[in-house]
């Protein structure tokens, strides 16, 4: 072993977004959005309607929208702001869009297939379809003919079957009746148990919140929060101020 004196592998953040700062054309969206994970925890990245959550997770991806003008994306000491999207999915970052992206005309399983074409891989069919026995009684089925809760859980699935660094989840609750919701909570918890680092963006807070270790909220483009997430459950003020819960 080492006898230097940088700081252990595990002291080090394993990811990091520093002073991220991100336009669509001349909009200027992303004002100066910094945060760390650890490896294996989960954060939640809250705020309203508009405070900057699905620009900020884009930004991290390497999407060519919002542009990231300035600021730093580190993962597990890889410089992700200095690589397209196509890059940074290789090196590990999955984004789980809010709009879930199916891909119209193939089956559960041919998504899953498809998104295995390349290493390096993650989960088996075998082991998502333990995770998710819905998909694996329904992997002949065409994917954009599930349910939302299913289409949901797919896209899920779609990334677990890389091998995912980090996991990106935009609004995975949206629009899913509260029973659906329960489901894909347990699936994600058992995933965050199996040492998954993720950040998960939600207006279902709570559940969001109940997830997470740790919690940043965002307004107008800019950190206003970041702490861990039972301060947040705890303090009914700090919600009502940003989150409207
Ligand atoms: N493609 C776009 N072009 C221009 N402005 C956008 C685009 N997408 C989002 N915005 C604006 O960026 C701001 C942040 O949006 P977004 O990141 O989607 O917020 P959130 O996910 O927190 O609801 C909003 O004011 C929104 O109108
Ligand atoms: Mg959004």
């Amino acid at each position: 072993m080492s006898q230097s004196p940088a700081p252990a592998a595990s002291d080090r953040p394993y990811f990091q977004a520093r002073d991220l700062h991100a336009y669509y054309g001349q909009s200027y969206i992303v004002q100066g959005v910094g945060f760390e994970i650890r490896e294996g925890e989960i954060l939640a990245l809250l705020g309203r309607n508009g405070a900057g959550k699905t620009s900020t997770l884009r930004a991290i991806a390497r999407l060519d929208s919002p542009q990231l003008q300035r600021g730093e994306v580190w993962l597990n000491g890889q410089a992700l702001h200095t690589m397209r999207a196509h890059q940074a999915a290789r090196l590990g970052v999955a984004l789980v869009p809010e709009d879930r992206r199916i891909i119209s005309g193939l089956t559960v399983q041919q998504n899953l297939q498809l998104a295995r074409i390349a290493p390096p891989l993650g989960w088996t069919l075998e082991e998502v379809y333990e995770l998710f026995p819905r998909l694996g009684e329904r992997k002949s089925q065409e994917g954009t003919t599930l349910s939302g809760g299913e289409q949901q859980m797919l896209a899920i699935a779609r990334a677990l079957v890389r091998d995912v660094k980090l996991l990106l989840l935009d609004e995975p609750y949206e629009g899913l009746a509260p029973v659906i919701v329960q489901e894909i909570e347990r699936t994600l918890r058992k995933v965050r148990d199996l040492g998954m680092t993720a950040v998960i963006v939600e207006q279902n807070a709570i559940a969001a919140l109940t997830l997470a270790d740790r919690a940043v909220i965002l307004d107008m483009g800019e950190v206003v929060f970041d702490g861990s997430a039972k301060e947040v459950l705890e303090n009914e003020d700090l919600r009502h101020e940003y989150l409207a819960v």
